[in-house]
């Protein structure tokens, strides 16, 4: 994956570290933010100061470290609420459950728990813990709740854990959280004010009540695109097929099932859009009929008859940027042109689904844009996110926003 690596020059950031063995690689995090030129302040638990020392990390940052709520010879209990106002950026990086349970909860009773509730800018948290522990219902629901207020978690990875097992729970490699930080600073506000209609997932066509056609569309590249529209300040409804994939925070989601329900849902809904982005997998043909009962089973073979959906890119038509996606397993290019024209886009997104990096249901995409005028230009790997804000970046234009 291609990092997209932005200077933090001078950008104030919070480094927030928690009571967990993986505190030691809050080091190592410190050390890339001050190489991309952050000026950053920790604060650590009172648990944390059990794992390293504040003076370590005073002495890496060259600043004061807060880490005691009541310290009679600091002016730094004070001193932090200032910290927090000026600061771009607070990074929780291990946050442990105990943490993650007070922070979701407003309780303010060590430095860091302290600094949350005085914190209003953009927080990412990065959760290591047990995986039992990060699977237990109540960490999930701390951790619901908190995204549903805008806050930004980056999952933690699956490996082996200090506790000796193995799953997902160890923090989020250094470089990533490096990344999320640089993306959030980073991030244009040029959608503000703009409403962009997003599509996802893989329609299902019901055959009788237990069984549907459908196809292995993760839904992912669609709620990426939606979350980096989101993250550039437009109003972004997101049309989703059953995908089993969360509801992005802040974004109004529209659930449909069928080809025809996503296409009324976006007939309807396009006319007030300034774009439109159809990353939804849509079936092409629905069976004819779609029997009462459980069809059952027969000596003879069974013959289905299909009949068209309704191509909603091409039924879509008005005054907004119109994206359309095309999934090739041949001549990736050239069939995405002819898509071009067809559907009267002004820009298509080609990827190979037979590539490794750009197949379904994983995280990263490699995908190759083509304009009106068929200008192709050939995109590295990259997460669907960043991937989302490429697509973004030519919407931009086309809008001249
Ligand atoms: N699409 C649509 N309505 C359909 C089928 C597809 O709006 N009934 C949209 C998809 O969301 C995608 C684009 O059209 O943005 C291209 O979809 P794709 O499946 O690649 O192509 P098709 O038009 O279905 O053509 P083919 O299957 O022959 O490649």
């Amino acid at each position: 994956v291609t990092p997209s690596i932005l200077a933090l020059r001078n950008r104030k950031v919070i480094l927030g570290v928690s009571g967990s063995i993986a505190a030691y690689k809050s080091l190592e995090i410190l050390r890339l933010l001050i190489g991309e030129g952050a000026k950053v302040h920790v604060v650590m638990s009172t648990n944390a100061t059990k794992f390293i020392t504040p003076l370590t990390f005073e002495t890496l940052s060259g600043n004061p470290v807060y880490h005691q709520v009541f310290d009679s010879n600091s002016s730094l209990s004070m001193e932090h609420i200032r910290v927090a106002e000026l600061a771009d950026l607070l990074l929780i990086a291990p946050a442990t459950a105990g943490m993650i349970g007070k922070m979701a909860n407003g309780i303010a009773d060590d430095p860091l728990s302290n600094l949350f509730v005085s914190f209003c800018g953009p927080t990412i948290i990065a959760p290591a813990m047990n995986d039992g522990m990060y699977t237990n219902p109540a960490v999930k629901a701390n951790i619901e709740k908190m995204k549903q207020r805008g806050i930004e978690f980056v999952e933690p990875e699956y490996g082996e854990l200090a506790c000796g097992s193995v799953g997902q729970g160890r923090l989020a490699e250094p470089r990533n959280l490096l990344q999320a930080v640089n993306r959030r600073l980073n991030i244009k506000n040029d959608f503000c004010g703009l409403r962009v209609l997003v599509t996802a997932g893989p329609t299902h066509e019901a055959l009788d009540p237990v069984r549907y056609i459908t196809n292995p569309s993760s839904g992912k590249m669609g709620y990426a695109v939606a979350e980096a529209g989101r993250d550039r300040g437009a109003k972004v409804i997101l049309v989703a097929a059953p995908t089993g994939l969360p509801d992005p925070a802040l974004v109004e989601v529209v659930a449909v099932k069928t080809a025809q329900e996503m296409c009324d849902a976006v007939l309807e809904r396009v006319k007030g859009a300034d774009a439109l982005i159809m990353a939804a997998a849509v079936a092409d043909y629905r069976p004819t009929t779609e029997a009462d009962q459980k069809i059952k089973k027969a000596s003879a073979d069974l013959t289905i008859d299909l009949a068209k959906t309704t191509d909603i890119l091409e039924a879509a038509t008005g005054d907004f940027v119109k994206v359309g996606f095309s999934a090739e397993t041949q001549n990736l290019v050239s069939n995405a042109k002819i898509k071009v024209g067809s559907k009267n886009l002004d820009l298509i997104v080609a990827n190979d689904v037979t590539d490794p990096d750009s197949g379904f249901g994983i995280d990263t995409n490699k995908v190759t844009l083509i304009d009106r005028d068929l200008n192709v230009e050939e995109l590295p790997v990259l997460t669907k996110y960043e991937v989302g804000h490429r697509i973004l970046d030519r919407v931009s234009k086309l809008l001249g926003s």
